[in-house]
């Protein structure tokens, strides 16, 4: 009993590199740092509560508001916000809003929206398409590579989408469901709304916002080097 006393007092003097911390009374203290916590035996938890959560927040809020069939839109996804994705997920939220210059009308006859498209029907089809895949998928790792295969893909909207959802996590089934329903509708129509409150106001797609701001400047650095913008934002006020 003495001798593993005396041995798990020099264990612990051991790996605390000789100093060994204490844990504090207050509980508000626990989550300080790693060292704290480990003393108070509460990693897990300040990991899970405290430390990822506050991770999340510092993480720069970046939305991309585009339409399906652009090429600059389709240019911009496939090279530089995958790229970012790659790299520097860890430090971005990534919002998509698919919508860009399309238009709306409310039919009060069948209580549903009418879409108007800058590349046709078939963008509106891609952009709900998009909107539905969003919405199921919430996560960024769910979502986004289907978004970028569509968006690197040529050919007919439906046929890409249901190639891009069987190399994918997508239920492709699911998404067509929430496609053709009063959901998708409005989901879509939540985009738009999103879209026509930007301030200033989009004037071509894609539009970005970093931190929900937007500037020509942020904009071209963006179309250039986004990974580097999105790091330069990161945690400087
Ligand atoms: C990520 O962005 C979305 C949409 O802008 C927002 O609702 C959400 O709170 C953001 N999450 C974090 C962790 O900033
Ligand atoms: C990102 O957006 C969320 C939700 O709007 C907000 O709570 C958070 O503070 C934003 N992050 C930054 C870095 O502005
Ligand atoms: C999103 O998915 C990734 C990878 O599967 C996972 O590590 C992460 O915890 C998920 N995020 C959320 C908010 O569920």
């Amino acid at each position: 009993m003495y001798v593993s006393l005396i041995f798990s007092t020099i264990l612990v003097f051991y790996i605390h590199g000789g100093l060994a911390i204490n844990c504090p009374k207050s509980p508000a203290k626990w989550c300080d740092n790693k060292n704290i916590a480990k003393a108070c035996g509460v990693i897990e938890q300040c990991n899970k509560y405290v430390w990822k959560v506050r991770d999340m927040n510092d993480r720069v809020n970046l939305s991309i508001y585009y339409e399906t069939l652009c090429p600059d839109c389709r240019q911009f996804i496939t090279t530089q916000v995958w790229n970012a994705y790659q790299s520097i997920l860890s430090i971005v939220n990534i919002s998509f809003v698919p919508y860009g210059n399309a238009r709306e009308i409310y039919r009060p006859e069948t209580k549903l929206y009418q879409f108007y498209c800058q590349h046709g029907a078939d963008e509106c089809y891609g952009n709900m398409i998009h909107t539905c895949v969003i919405y199921l998928y919430p996560n960024t790792t769910d979502h986004l590579p289907f978004i970028y295969c569509t968006e690197s893909t040529e050919g007919d909207v439906g046929t890409v989408a249901e190639q891009c959802a069987e190399k994918t996590t997508v239920d492709f089934d699911k998404v067509s469901a929430c496609v053709q329903s009063r959901l998708g509708n409005q989901l879509q129509h939540v985009y738009a709304a999103q879209t026509d409150n930007l301030k200033p106001p989009h004037q071509y797609v894609p539009w970005v916002t970093v931190n929900g701001e937007h500037t020509e400047d942020m904009e071209q650095e963006a179309e250039k080097d986004l990974i580097g913008l999105i790091c330069k934002t990161y945690k400087v006020i």
